[in-house]
């Protein structure tokens, strides 16, 4: 606790110099540091604390009415445009963006806490945001690394630097960038896959063919933003998401679709959280 006036000007003196009356510049992107194991606290949690609970909840099938009255509350939520053309679903976790809503992220959280992935795999970083987000549920679980995959470079300066994540510019299914997926992933089994970048039908059905190889029995593989074409936002797209989980299905009969995940009936992903079958 800061007290007294002179204890915050020194306070204020120490971080910004002396002409406080200046605004601080925006700081330059984090650089997550882990404390080295001398000064480290002990961790307050870690896998081997993580509760036995599963949380199965199977949404109820709704009748028409009420799947109109969720469709009506997601388009409305999806396509409100703020004052200045600011959309609900651009979020940040600790200060970096993504498009993501928190539905979908607390999903993310127990299905990462539930599985403890060695590697997740993530097409499309954008600001980075969202592999922060995955790889902050790993440092509390104190297990796991992420590798975000994109073909801009917009962002590269400014997106977060941390231990757990790897940053690989190219597009996710050119071949020179799956190698270097496999050789980060290495002998590690335990892999789950987050699709999130180019929503063309065509880019997402090569990518669920090429990124479904890491995924073990029992995995999960998400489809994000199934919900355009008319899933019911965006009804303009043209063939997505998913279309392409539509394909992949019928293709691949040892993934189904766990709608599960569908928990809270406001999800990006509808149909588009696939597991592959555990046996
Ligand atoms: C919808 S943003 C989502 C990013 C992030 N996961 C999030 O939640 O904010 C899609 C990103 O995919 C990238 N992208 C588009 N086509 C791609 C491709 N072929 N390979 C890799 N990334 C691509 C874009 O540059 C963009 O940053």
């Amino acid at each position: 606790m800061i007290h007294t006036l002179r204890e915050r000007m020194r306070l204020l003196i120490s971080r910004f110099g002396r002409r406080t009356n200046r605004l601080p510049t925006r700081p330059a992107p984090l650089r997550f540091q882990y404390a080295n194991s001398a000064t480290a606290r002990p961790s307050l949690w870690s896998r081997q604390n993580i509760g036995p609970s599963s949380l199965v909840f199977v949404p109820p099938s709704l009748s028409a009415n009420e799947q109109t009255l969720v469709d009506s509350f997601h388009k409305l939520t999806y396509d409100a445009v703020g004052p200045n053309g600011s959309r609900s679903y651009f979020v940040s976790w600790l200060g970096y963006g993504m498009f993501k809503w928190p539905t979908d992220l607390w999903n993310y959280q127990q299905i990462i806490s539930e599985t403890q992935p060695d590697v997740i795999i993530e097409t499309g970083t954008y600001r980075g945001g969202s592999a922060l987000f995955l790889a902050t549920i790993c440092d509390l679980l104190g297990h796991g690394q992420i590798i975000t995959i994109d073909v801009d470079e917009t962002y590269r300066q400014s997106v977060p630097c941390h231990p757990r994540i790897t940053y690989l510019h190219g597009s996710s299914t050119e071949p020179t960038i799956v190698d270097q997926v496999r050789a980060v992933v290495g002998t590690r089994e335990n892999v789950m896959v987050i699709l999130d970048s180019d929503h063309q039908r065509d880019h997402v059905l090569d990518e669920l063919r090429t990124y479904s190889r890491f995924i073990p029995r029992g995995g999960h593989l998400i489809v994000e933003d199934t919900n355009i074409n008319g899933h019911p936002v965006h009804a303009e797209f043209g063939p997505g998401p998913w279309e392409a989980v539509e394909i992949f299905l019928a293709e691949n009969p040892g993934f189904y679709a766990d709608r599960n995940q569908e928990r809270f009936f406001l999800t990006h992903n509808p149909r588009g959280f696939l597991r592959r079958l555990a046996a």
